[in-house]
């Protein structure tokens, strides 16, 4: 697999520098990867500056949400790197994202070179510090112009990547139950990672900033009793010792991060229990002092503890030690995995090529 490199992509590079501060997902690498598909056929991939694009008012994804991304990190940390963590996982979850939006799926050789290529190029501006990273925003869109409701037959297949510190600047989150709007429905869209799950979330959020909590915590559509997800995060917690977190359903994101720590965590000889979880369960759990811990996570959150739970009636429950043992355990063996400090027992950590330019 090749990618075609615009001379001005390299220019681009050359004259980058990057910010003092970069936050999370602000600063982006000045160069991104670009793919069509029309005809029934992928066209060629190339490394272009990065830059708006155009497109015409009509595009699909503009009238009908056909879109789809991914979430991804390069790490290079201490002279170790720049690798990259289970990137199949993540082509094979969007072309899975693509069959359910009905969009064309991408031959994984063009996603993953895409990814490399920009990463191999963007070396120089990967943060070093342990918990940072380079963040990769790899994305399609329907680009067919015209206003019928139907599957696009054209598509555009981008990378962009972003520079990034930590995800959340707080160390302990608090969070919403959310217990009127849903994320997901059986038979939904909800294992999807396309961008309605996450507009349609919007609301909720601006609701737990109101109320004083920086996230939301969803509860199935059916019933709204069985805890499924964050809006961007998978959900655990430690119950008499045990690590719990919701079965993975079609209305939850199969978190990559979330399967990682299952197989960390076992390898650790902690039981871990993948079920259906009561909300209410869960809360009494937290009174009663059995839920030791509680943690989010994701490819940008990593681990991050939550320490305290709460709905619109104003009830709060605070859990005991929501930076307890077993988390702290768990991040600092993923981290050191990502970042190349650890055996890598599983095969999941890919070293990328660096590129001179
Ligand atoms: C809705 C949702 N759940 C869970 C996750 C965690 O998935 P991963 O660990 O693959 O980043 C994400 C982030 O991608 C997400 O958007």
């Amino acid at each position: 697999m090749s990618i075609k490199i615009d001379p001005k992509a390299l220019e681009a590079l050359k004259n980058f520098t990057l910010p003092e501060t970069i936050g999370f997902g602000s600063t982006l690498v000045p160069i991104m990867a670009v793919c069509d598909y029309r005809d029934g056929k992928w066209g060629e991939l190339e490394l272009l500056p990065y830059g708006p694009i155009t497109l015409d008012p009509t595009a699909k994804v503009l009238h009908y949400g056909q879109e789809i991304f991914e979430g991804m990190k390069a790490y290079h940390t201490d002279g170790h790197g720049p690798y990259l963590f289970r990137p199949e996982r993540n082509a094979q979850r969007f072309n899975e994202s693509a069959r359910r939006m009905a969009m064309a799926e991408i031959p994984e050789e063009i996603y993953l070179e895409a990814v490399r290529s920009i990463v191999g190029h963007s070396n120089d501006f990967i943060p070093t510090n342990s918990g940072e990273s380079l963040y990769l925003r790899p994305f399609m869109i329907a680009t067919d112009e015209n206003l019928g409701i139907k599957p696009s037959d054209t598509y555009k297949f981008m990378v962009i990547a972003s520079p990034s510190g930590s995800y959340f600047t707080t160390g302990c989150l608090s969070v919403l139950v959310e217990r009127e709007n849903v994320r997901a429905c059986p038979g939904g869209m909800g294992a999807a990672k396309t961008g309605g799950n996450y507009a349609g979330s919007l609301i909720s959020a601006q609701r737990a900033k109101k109320l004083g909590y920086q996230q939301t915590l969803w509860l199935d559509g059916i019933e709204k009793k069985y805890i499924e997800e964050m809006s961007g995060m998978n959900f655990f917690a430690v119950i008499d010792g045990k690590l719990f977190t919701p079965k993975i359903e079609d209305t939850i994101l199969d978190g990559i991060t979330r399967s990682s720590l299952i197989q960390l965590a076992k390898d650790q000889g902690i039981e871990v229990v993948e079920e259906k979880m009561e909300i209410e369960k869960l809360l009494k759990a937290i009174n009663d002092g059995s839920c030791t811990e509680s943690f989010a996570c994701g490819t940008a959150a990593i681990i991050t503890p939550i320490g305290k739970f709460g709905d619109v009636s104003g009830t709060e429950w605070n859990v005991s030690n929501p930076e307890g043992p077993i988390a702290k355990k768990l991040r600092g063996s993923l981290l050191a995995l990502q970042e190349g400090r650890n055996e890598d027992q599983h095969g999941w950590r890919e070293t990328v090529k660096v590129v001179c330019y």
